[in-house]
């Protein structure tokens, strides 16, 4: 019913030259995604160009940013609008990361209204969500998650449900090599699509894509994509290297 998301989050890596070569070493081994499996990637800035540029030629791998801000444009040294994203190419971009909550101030706040004015202008989101290691031992994290996704929802119309993607990304497992049990994944997927449920309905709920974050790789990934609500991943470090990018592309195509 919902077709996987496999998103590529490169975060601070991969300037023009490191772009076209990572997305050469992608296209030399799957030059169109298989049906069922949605690809993304999301390069820095500076390399969203060079991406669209490569991507004409694999199909199926659509182009995101890493962040926008929620004005059309003005004094706001160092941000991108979402019409400049619009203007490169991009269909999607990433929103409330945890390392922008934590590095850069971004506030549920932020994030809603970066969101709607996303949405607006013809961007979808792919909305960051998760604990901390402390809130999960405290048994917050179902709270605290619940928490993110109806703030950063404030004022969604029922319409854009389709439009929106929900990364759970649990902060103790980006980038560390822990990950998330695939009976913690989907027990947090199944209980953010309630929460999507309640705030649109079931049907809108059962049509959002909610990938999950941290530490995916290809040997971890099927399990993870097993799981009932996990629609994808939303990959950090298994992104940069063409082959464990498209082992997990695989995965979910045998999955799909
Ligand atoms: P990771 O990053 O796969 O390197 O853990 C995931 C993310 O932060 O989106």
């Amino acid at each position: 019913m919902r077709n996987f998301l496999i998103a590529g989050n490169w975060k601070m890596n991969c300037g023009i030259a490191e772009t076209q070569s990572l997305l050469t070493g992608i296209k030399e081994i799957q030059d169109s995604m298989p049906e069922g499996v949605d690809g993304l990637v999301c390069p820095p800035m500076v390399s969203l160009q060079a991406a669209a540029d490569e991507l004409q030629n694999i199909s199926g791998i659509a182009l995101g940013g890493q962040n926008v801000h929620f004005e059309d444009n003005g004094a706001y040294t160092g941000e991108v609008s979402t019409q400049m994203l619009n203007e490169v190419g991009c269909d999607y971009v990433i929103l409330g990361h945890s390392e922008r909550r934590q590095y850069f101030g971004e506030t549920d706040k932020t994030v809603n209204a970066k969101v709607n004015k996303s949405l607006e202008d013809g961007l979808k989101p792919v909305i960051c969500v998760g604990e901390s290691l402390k809130q999960r031992k405290a048994d917050e994290h179902k709270l605290r998650v619940r928490k993110q996704v109806q703030a950063a929802l404030i004022g969604v119309e029922y319409e854009d449900a389709q439009n929106l993607v929900i990364a759970y990304e649990p902060i103790w497992a980006i980038g560390t090599g822990e990950t998330a049990t695939p009976d913690q994944a989907q027990e947090m997927h199944k209980m953010i699509r309630a929460v999507l449920a309640d705030l649109f309905d079931k049907d809108a709920a059962d049509q959002i894509q909610i990938v999950y974050g941290g530490s995916m790789k290809p040997h971890n990934a099927e399990e993870l994509l097993q799981q009932t609500d996990v629609d994808g991943g939303l990959i950090g470090g298994a992104s940069l290297k063409a082959d464990s990018f498209t082992d997990i592309i695989e995965i979910a195509d045998n999955l799909s």
